[in-house]
């Protein structure tokens, strides 16, 4: 089988946690590298949680730390979702093992050439990995096969009612992926929202016995009581729908429109302005915003990835 070549450009943070978990499962993909972001927390806690889900997981991939901060702005985190830690108040050590000297950005575009055009860049956290990348360097566009972020939204927010958390983070990051000219497929709140698991479908995830399925029920309990809080059915699985996506794409609904940032304004600041209601106004048209999901198809592949870890 030929494999997809991605790297995981990831805030961990629960979701994000779950999202590895499933994606080193999943035989088509073939994970090159993990890029860690300040986001969720601080980038050295991230940076931390990834070393710790590589661990559990047994995995070999390295890990490249990336930016403490957005571009141009400060960092705003989301420690109340994801525990002061960003990894939901489980306790697990730290591995002692060191990562990679190579910066993120410096990593992305070095496998990008190695990767003939094939590379596809997995990013469900701030964008600012990927702008230092377009801005240092000018044909990395050019090298990635294509983008798959969570992040965004045609219609509403998170962090605010007009923006998405990783949006919001690095607005200007943002759009300037959203100018690069490389194809990219948004999952944003349209559809993530929609990748909801229940609190009893954890708790059957988690009774498959492995420390790997613990983890994925353990780590999202404190979010979970949030969500049940406000009125939800289920955690939204934000980051898993994006891996998931990339490989599986029959099970969501995708429309192609053009995406910019808001970069500017104050109640609307880093809301993703799409045409996809406005009869196509936008000149570029590399987006693919994804809407829609079968829910029933997408959580039984999450059952049927984390039932593969056996230990
Ligand atoms: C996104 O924000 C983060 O808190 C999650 O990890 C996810 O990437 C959802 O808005
Ligand atoms: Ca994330």
């Amino acid at each position: 089988m030929k494999k997809i070549p991605v790297i995981i450009d990831c805030d961990p943070g629960v979701d994000d946690t779950a999202a590895l978990l499933l994606a080193c499962q999943i035989p088509e993909l073939d994970v090159r590298a993990v890029t860690t972001v300040a986001g969720n927390v601080g980038v050295d806690k991230t940076t931390a949680n990834a070393k710790r889900v590589r661990n559990i997981i047994g995995a070999d991939f390295p890990i490249f730390q990336g930016a403490d901060k957005p571009m141009f702005r400060d960092l705003v985190t989301a420690a109340e979702f994801h525990g002061e830690d960003g990894f939901g108040g489980v306790e697990l050590p730290i591995p002692e093992e060191d990562i990679s000297e190579e910066k993120a950005w410096d990593a992305m575009y070095r496998i990008a050439k190695e990767c003939d055009g094939e590379l596809v860049i997995i990013a469900v956290a701030p964008l600012t990995n990927i702008g230092i990348a377009l801005a240092k360097y000018k044909e990395f566009p050019n090298l990635v096969k294509k983008f798959v972020i969570m992040g965004g939204a045609a219609v509403g927010g998170n962090v605010t009612p007009a923006a998405e958390f990783n949006v919001y983070v690095d607005p200007e990051a943002a759009d300037m992926l959203f100018c690069c000219g490389t194809p990219i497929h948004m999952c944003g709140l349209d559809v993530t929202m929609k990748c909801y698991i229940t609190p009893e479908e954890v708790k059957q995830i988690a009774d498959f016995g492995s420390v790997q399925a613990k983890l994925f029920h353990d780590v999202l309990q404190n979010c979970m009581k949030k969500y049940m809080q406000s009125g939800n059915r289920g955690v939204a699985l934000h980051d898993p729908a994006a891996v998931l996506y990339s490989v599986y794409p029959q099970m969501f609904t995708a429309e192609e429109a053009g995406v910019r940032v808001e970069t500017k304004g104050t109640r609307t600041l880093g809301k993703t302005v799409t045409d996809l209601y406005s009869d196509k106004q936008f000149e570029q048209h590399n987006v693919c915003v994804v809407t829609d999901v079968d829910r029933t198809a997408f959580i039984e592949k999450v059952f049927a990835l984390m039932k593969q870890y056996t230990n």
